[in-house]
């Protein structure tokens, strides 16, 4: 029994699976499709602003466009960039020209203005469109780049006579989002395409076919199953249940159990509530952020100021590489960082952990 797995297929629990069935939003990718349509055709798009709350598939459905478009044309290079971690113009531009050219850009210091001609040039000469989503766009409004960005993109033909291009903006729902999208508006006109929250039944729908391709026949039983969409649908966010569903599996399993009990379920999904946004934006570290947080997230208890976290990382990088990424792992609310009213001796910025400790750790380990 105890080194018998209860998974027969563990991954399809990873945030970033992207599953074989995908129903719900074929009215929704219609959309989102029609409006990209004329730039197979090499004519300009309509733009569109995908709006809608977490967990709604917002960023499954554009990547499953984007897979589309790859098998059916040739000409359109579509570009996903997630503005969580990429939110400066230069960044977000060599991720483009990394979909265009297939590598990145060599750090030669060049400025942003060689970059960007390089990157609409060789769509110009090769004759391409270029299709760019931005998800979670609203970390660009953060930082006051977007509108820069959204005309660089959208406004390349004036320079770059023949080039075609479009955007997808997503965004998620909160109090922010609503000015988000206003100011978006009035750089260009999007067509805005609504992701609905999904009903408690499609919640268990969703959940039934995880649970049936990820776990063996009889581990999740139906009232188990009932229990855990009622739970997802209450909090809002599906992610949770798909990830809850991969714990609570493992705590069955830890105990010997052939089969997930409620129990296992609220446990799992207590943990899991704390901790998925960390899990959510992880992957999207680079190697610097992630040596940080782990610095930062063993010594927490034993410092606050942020040169004493700088001390213990050592040789290792510079101060300037190390804001950065204290700057952003505040931007990905992971830390809170106290700003110091003045100069001088003793007055420091002082970080604090918004996660639990024990869960960073946890997901820093795997
Ligand atoms: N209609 C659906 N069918 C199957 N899985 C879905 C569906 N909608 C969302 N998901 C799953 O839920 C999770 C969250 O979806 P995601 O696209 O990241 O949402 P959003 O970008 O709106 O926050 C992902 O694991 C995704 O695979
Ligand atoms: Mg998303």
């Amino acid at each position: 029994m105890w080194d018998e797995s209860l998974f027969r297929n563990p991954e399809v629990f990873d945030l970033s699976y992207i599953p074989e069935v995908f129903k719900y939003r074929d009215n929704e990718l219609e959309a989102i499709s029609h409006n990209v349509k004329p730039l197979i055709k090499g004519d300009f798009p309509t733009n569109t602003i995908v709006l809608g709350p977490t967990g709604t598939g917002k960023t499954t459905s554009v990547k499953l466009l984007f897979r589309d478009i790859i098998e059916v044309s040739n000409s359109v290079v579509p570009v996903y960039i997630n503005c969580q971690f990429h939110y400066r113009e230069f960044s977000i531009m060599s991720q483009i020209f990394k979909g265009i050219f297939g590598y990145p850009p060599v750090e030669t210091g060049k400025p942003l203005t060689t970059l960007y001609e390089y990157t609409m040039g060789e769509l110009q000469k090769k004759d391409k469109t270029l299709l760019v989503a931005l998800d979670d766009v609203d970390f660009l409004f953060h930082v006051n780049v977007a509108e820069n960005i959204l005309y660089k993109i959208l406004r390349a033909h004036e320079t770059f006579p023949g080039v075609k291009t479009g955007i997808i903006g997503i965004v998620t729902d909160n109090a922010f989002s609503f000015k988000v999208s206003e100011k978006i508006r009035t750089v260009f006109m999007p067509n805005e395409v609504h992701f609905k929250s999904y009903s408690q039944s499609t919640i268990k729908d969703i959940l039934r076919y995880r649970s049936d391709i990820g776990l063996f026949p009889g581990v999740m039983e139906e009232e188990v199953l009932d229990k855990i969409s009622e739970i997802t649908f209450e909090k809002g966010d599906l992610r949770l249940g798909i990830r809850g569903i991969k714990d609570a599996a493992m705590l069955a399993e830890r105990q010997g159990r052939r089969k997930i009990i409620v129990e296992d379920v609220e446990k799992a999904i207590e943990r899991i509530s704390s901790s998925l946004h960390v899990e959510n934006v992880f992957d999207g570290l680079s190697k610097t952020d992630k040596k940080v947080l782990k610095v930062i997230a063993e010594n927490s208890t034993k410092f606050a100021k942020a040169n004493d976290f700088f001390n213990l990382l050592g040789e290792e990088m510079s101060y300037e590489l190390f804001r950065k990424s204290m700057v952003k792992l505040e931007n990905l609310k992971i830390v809170d960082i106290q700003r110091a009213q003045s100069r001088g001796r003793g007055k420091q910025n002082l970080i604090h952990l918004r996660v639990p400790k024990e869960a960073l750790l946890e997901i820093i380990k795997e």
